[in-house]
């Protein structure tokens, strides 16, 4: 009998390339990551999108301000955001761009289809726009006038354009939540999700007529497609839609789609209700994280107060970023980041926790066994409770569960003193050594989804068979 094994189809958002990766966009793609590491773990055919949005007139803005022509502009931002992710030790099976051919394609089948379903009608359209969300607002959104994501005022836009019947979908999208199709976490963006449902759901426009760079309307050249609805479809281009049945129907429904908290009404209201109405289901869960302030203060592209997580990880390691970004904030609430918390982190946790329990463990190892350990490591059978914790989404809690055993170890060899116990029972010291070992080598499986770079450096000692003081992991900064 074939072995049927589990699927994981994990996303990210996909960026805007108007400016290169800020810790906000690299957060969502470490979570995407670790996830995706821990699924190949355990044996799931795992497939972990992530990608660039390069059209519409945010960035055609950005390009012309750089004076580059666009398609140049988007090249090179784009390459920017493939780098950062692989100086953060991010590894996706797959990166997908909206200006890449296949992805145009499938976006024409997809509006094709949607025309063909009915569901598309001719209308006008009155409102303000605003450039940096890409999205019209209700005047009821703005603060004294201006976007308040973008500090920018929207401009008001009236135009002739094909709408999408968004507002027959309410009970069916309440229906999918709530019987737990379509899971929204945490809960509190679900109620957001479902109250707003329940106050009735508007027709939206899905072409406009002055955008500028974005994929014509197929049977209309005046308009453009709304770059949203472009880009939401990455995550069916990507995987084969309009191109090859098999693999597509081999991914889809996503399992998991992570999102800001900001894009939740487009993956959680617009996104299914499209996928409805061509007939492909809907994703089965949808996460919302939440939002990073920088000492205090909200950061954004817009707002220029961004930190580079690229110059973090050349200088504290890519698998610090990593720990840092998953141990500071509670997935799914707000948090406030700062290299000073991050520098706290490190040479706490990191130094003076782990990196202090290896190299003392593996220079007693060296020194009192001298450097055997004989067949000693074993590995789990059962997934450990961190492991469970990371995927159950509790990131922050799995670490912090896995840095009590590295606490509780540290303290066990500050408390038995295997120094000076060896000069009277050398036994002893062997069968503390060979369980640090052990444990060593257990947290070293326990942490590689997150910190993969440390755990194979760890892992390399400890089945080395001849065990030496190993290099420090981290190296503490002033
Ligand atoms: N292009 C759209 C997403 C389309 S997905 C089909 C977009 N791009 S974005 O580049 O503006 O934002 C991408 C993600 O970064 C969003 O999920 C957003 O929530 C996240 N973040 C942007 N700034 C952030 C913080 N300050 N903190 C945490 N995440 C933030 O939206």
């Amino acid at each position: 009998m074939e072995e049927i094994r589990p699927k994981f189809y994990i996303t990210t958002p996909i960026y805007y390339v108007n400016d290169k990766p800020h810790i906000g966009s690299a957060y969502p793609t470490v979570v995407a990551d670790v996830l995706a590491r821990l699924h190949r773990q355990l044996g799931h055919d795992t497939w972990f999108l992530t990608g660039t949005a390069e059209h519409g007139s945010k960035i055609a803005e950005s390009a012309e301000k750089a004076g580059k022509d666009t398609q140049a502009f988007v090249d090179e931002n784009s390459a920017k955001f493939s780098l950062a992710w692989d100086i953060l030790g991010i590894a996706p099976d797959d990166f997908i761009r909206t200006t890449e051919p296949r992805h145009l394609k499938a976006v024409n089948v997809f509006f094709n289809k949607l025309k063909d379903s009915g569901k598309l009608y001719e209308g006008e359209y009155e409102g303000w726009y605003c450039i940096g969300c890409e999205s019209f607002k209700k005047e009821s959104e703005l603060v004294n006038g201006l976007c308040p994501i973008h500090n920018r005022k929207p401009e008001w836009v009236k135009e002739k354009n094909w709408f999408f019947k968004l507002s027959e979908y309410g009970q069916v999208l309440l229906d999918k939540i709530e019987g737990g199709d379509m899971k929204i976490m945490p809960d509190g963006r679900k109620n957001e999700v479902v109250s707003f449902i329940k106050q009735g759901l508007e027709d939206i426009a899905v072409s406009r007529r002055t955008a500028k760079f974005a994929m014509p309307l197929p049977w209309d050249d005046k308009q453009t497609i709304y770059v949203w609805l472009d880009e939401l479809f990455n995550y069916c281009s990507a995987i084969g839609y309009g191109a090859d049945r098999e693999n597509f129907e081999k991914y889809w429904p996503a399992d998991l789609h992570i999102v800001g908290k900001d894009i939740i009404k487009f993956h959680c209201i617009i996104w299914p209700a499209l996928l409805l109405a061509i007939g492909e289901q809907v994703p089965k869960a949808v996460f919302a994280h939440g939002f990073f302030t920088v000492n205090g203060q909200k950061m954004g592209k817009s707002l220029g107060n961004t930190i580079d997580p690229v110059e973090l990880a050349q200088k504290y390691g890519s698998d610090a970023v990593r720990y840092f970004l998953l141990r500071e904030i509670p997935f799914g609430q707000d948090g406030d980041v700062s290299e000073e918390k991050l520098k706290a982190r490190f040479n706490g946790d990191l130094a003076n926790g782990l990196g202090n329990l290896f190299s003392r463990t593996t220079n007693m190892i060296e020194r009192y066994l001298e450097g055997d350990i004989g067949e000693f490591l074993k590995s789990p059978k059962d997934l450990s409770m961190a492991s469970e914790a990371f995927y159950n989404l509790g990131f922050a809690e799995g670490l912090s569960l896995i840095w009590k055993e590295i606490a509780w170890a540290n303290q066990i060899i500050d408390k038995s003193k295997p120094w000076e116990l060896f000069k009277t029972d050398p036994a002893k010291v062997k069968e503390l050594l060979l369980n640090l070992a052990a444990l060593l080598h257990d947290i070293a499986l326990k942490i590689s989804p997150v910190m993969p770079e440390t755990a194979d450096q760890m892992r390399k000692v400890l089945e080395s068979g001849n065990i030496k003081k190993a290099e420090p992991l981290f190296l503490k900064i002033d």
